[in-house]
């Protein structure tokens, strides 16, 4: 087994609510490079703020070169079939590579090569609710089209892609003392992305002026990635494989899910952040 076995599973489980246009029986086997730099995320976290990052500290900041390229080449995908396992495999090092895979499923080779990962989460009520509304208002070949109360079940019930979230959240905590290990949280960028951007940089290795800090803080502003090219997807309208309306950088916001959640269903959410989570697990869902 050469690792790719459990990712077969995990999509064939899920087919029936993403139709992924690939067949991913034909995965190739896959090298994991000591240089590599993984992000790690349950869907709609934060990753893509993340990769923009990452992507900007291990280039001196230089915007102008994030900007010439999609995201999703500069920072590939690793279990999607754009721009797949080849294409990855061909890039040089050092490689940035994202993934939504639980960090049990990644390949196995992760843990000799020990290469360094960077983990987000955010609040599960926020996610749900980006979650819901990019697979189903935003791509066009989500083949789940129920209300958004059926998809908060599922997610309660660790039915989405992905899950279970709590789950997938759980693993990355155990990991957090590891030395290349980074845990970050969607709240605490928002609150102060300068300081977190210095956290990356400084586990990444990378010294950054404070010209350079405030130059990456500029361009990762919600607002400024909602109208660049490069990281809002929009490049999927073209591909047709996504509505022309809905946005990627949708919302953007800490605690959206107010506007959206029922009283019921904020309470199974609640029930599942008590019950399933590690005790001292930071769920940082209260600002507003
Ligand atoms: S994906 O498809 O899983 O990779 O999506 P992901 O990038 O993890 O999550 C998308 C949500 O992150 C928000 N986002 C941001 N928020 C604040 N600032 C910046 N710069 C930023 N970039 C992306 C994006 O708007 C999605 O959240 P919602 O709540 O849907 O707006």
């Amino acid at each position: 087994d050469n690792g790719t076995k459990p990712y077969l599973k995990i999509y064939r489980d899920y087919f029936f609510l993403v139709d992924f246009p690939r067949d991913l029986k034909s995965i190739p086997p896959f090298e994991v490079r000591e240089d590599d730099i993984w992000i790690s995320t349950f869907p709609k976290s934060g990753t893509t703020w993340v990769q923009e990052i990452v992507y900007l500290v291990m280039n001196n900041a230089d915007t102008g070169k994030a900007l010439q390229t999609t995201i999703e080449r500069r920072v590939p995908f690793f279990e999607y079939p754009i721009p797949g396992f080849k294409a990855i495999s061909a890039m040089p090092s050092p490689r940035l590579i994202k993934s939504h895979l639980p960090l049990s499923l990644l390949p196995d080779q992760m843990k000799a090569k020990k290469p360094k990962i960077i983990y987000v989460y955010r609040n599960p009520k926020d996610t749900v609710v980006s979650y819901y509304e990019f697979l189903v208002k935003f791509l066009t070949y989500t083949k789940f089209t129920g209300k958004f109360e059926d998809f908060c079940r599922l997610f309660t019930e660790g039915k989405v892609l992905c899950g279970p979230w709590w789950k997938h959240v759980t693993e990355a905590w155990a990991r957090r003392h590891e030395d290349n290990f980074l845990l970050l949280c969607y709240e605490d960028l928002q609150a102060d992305l300068d300081k977190n951007v210095r956290i990356v940089a400084e586990f990444l290795g990378k010294s950054l002026t404070d010209e350079q800090v405030a130059r990456i803080v500029k361009h990762c502003s919600f607002d400024s990635m909602k109208n660049n090219n490069t990281v809002n997807y929009e490049w999927f309208k073209r591909k047709g494989l996504a509505r022309k309306e809905p946005k990627f950088l949708r919302n953007g916001k800490v605690g959206d899910w107010k506007n959206h959640l029922s009283p019921d269903i904020v309470k199974q959410f609640d029930e599942i952040v008590a019950t399933k989570l590690p005790m001292d697990f930071p769920i940082k869902d209260t600002l507003s």
